[in-house]
């Protein structure tokens, strides 16, 4: 399983990343979408180009909350579809380098994350609504769609030169990078319309190893030739499924399992959205983490940091609350995938080879029953959170239910209130 998949190994490891939305839509702070959305002007955009200075921008204190919520790897745009570049292109006068701030954030981004040991990703738009060579005029979703002004552009390729001498500034200039997380693909602007043969080529020849996503091809919406029998060179090297769990993961047209990655907003927006409080608790996130596992998926989970550089409070909350319930019960996430025992009614299997990790949604009463798992495979039980020993049980009532293990949580004190994890080592 997963042979040609090698070059995402540690991306099917690591199961758990943060994904960062940050740019100058944080200070209408109504979203990333609000150039293209809301049809702002140029004039009113650059409004917020010249006044962007995020002076608490600390992107070590980020990669702190991000490593004690136990996530391995994160991904922030280095550029989203209004074009503004938070990263010195030498392409552009339209990057952070210009604003008051003046810095590179990327580069202090990638710095700061590969200091505390994260793996790097950047995110980079192929959607841009301020190139002058980018369709505008009844395109999609141009700030200038309705204005007839935009009817004439510059050729497209050079918009292709820009975008390719971008993503190559990317790979040149800042250090080795893990994951290009690309977005996104429609109607006709997909595949070699973008030149992605060629830009793919470019990107590994910089960094072989480098894991890309699905969108040269497609959005959230469609697999691409990834889930095919020949998928191509700019395939990417796993699906993203956008705010939804695939139901029962995600298989390619042979059946086989293809990696994938659920990008999910912790509130309803990728960009700082400062009257959007619908937040998903720590108890959703590590649940849904959980999910993703056990149907042998990632998840990259969105925080959206306001104009002055600083995470939401309620996002740093719910991270700090993951980060605990991640450090006892890491273990049933790192390295696990789809378990080959069937869901269980009261919660999920992870496994990681030997290994079994009952996720706990809902304590029985009496004993915790292991459907698929026959009592003489069981070497062990463990409560994860504490590794203390769990002993198999059956008596005159489990009898009645045979054909599977059970074991005993002696008391409901030891349940955990998010999810509680039995580890179980199967005899070889
Ligand atoms: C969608 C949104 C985009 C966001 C992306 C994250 O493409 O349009 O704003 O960056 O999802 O997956």
């Amino acid at each position: 399983m997963y042979e040609k998949f090698k070059r995402s190994e540690w991306f099917r490891h690591d199961r758990f990343g943060l994904f960062i939305h940050w740019g100058l839509y944080s200070i209408p702070a109504r979203g990333e979408w609000v150039r293209g959305s809301e049809m702002l002007s140029d004039e009113e955009f650059m409004g917020f180009f010249n006044e962007f200075n995020p002076s608490d921008y600390n992107p070590r204190e980020w990669a702190k909350i991000a490593r004690e919520a136990g996530m391995k790897y994160a991904v922030m745009t280095a550029k989203h579809h209004d074009g503004f570049c938070l990263f010195d292109s030498k392409y552009t006068d339209f990057k952070s380098t210009n604003t008051p701030c003046g810095r590179d954030l990327v580069r202090e981004f990638l710095d700061a994350f590969r200091a505390e040991g994260l793996k790097v990703g950047l995110y980079y738009s192929i959607i841009d609504w301020n190139h002058p060579a980018y369709p505008a005029y009844q395109h999609h979703s141009h700030p200038h769609r309705t204005d007839e002004a935009y009817k004439e552009r510059e050729p497209f390729e050079n918009y292709l030169k820009y975008m390719h001498g971008q993503v190559e500034e990317l790979c040149t200039n800042y250090g080795h990078l893990d994951i290009m997380w690309y977005d996104y693909s429609y109607g006709e602007m997909r595949g070699e319309k973008w030149e992605a043969t060629k830009l793919v080529n470019m990107v590994r020849s910089h960094f072989p190893d480098i894991i890309l996503d699905n969108r040269l091809e497609v959005s959230g919406e469609g697999f691409g030739s990834l889930a095919t029998e020949h998928p191509t060179v700019y395939s990417g090297d796993f699906v993203s499924p956008e705010c939804i769990i695939p139901p029962e993961g995600i298989l390619n047209e042979l059946g086989e399992p293809i990696p994938w990655e659920a990008c999910i907003t912790l509130n309803d927006h990728w960009g700082y959205a400062a009257a959007d409080d619908n937040y998903k608790d720590e108890t959703v996130v590590v649940r849904k983490l959980i999910e993703c596992v056990s149907k042998s998926g990632n998840m990259l989970l969105n925080v959206g940091p306001d104009a002055e550089g600083r995470f939401p409070d309620r996002s740093i909350e719910i991270l700090r609350e993951v980060g605990k319930w991640m450090k006892k019960n890491g273990n049933a996430v790192y390295g696990a995938m789809k378990s080959e025992f069937p869901k269980p009614e009261w919660g999920r299997y992870t496994q990681d080879g030997n290994t079994v990790y009952a996720l706990v949604l809902d304590p029985p009463v009496g004993p915790l029953s292991l459907p698929g798992i026959p009592a003489k495979r069981v070497k062990s039980c463990r409560l994860l959170n504490d590794g203390s020993e769990l002993k198999l049980f059956n008596d005159w009532r489990t009898g009645n239910f045979e054909g599977m293990a059970y074991v005993n949580i002696p008391r409901y004190s030891m349940y955990d209130k998010i999810l509680t994890v039995v580890k179980i080592t199967l005899k070889d």
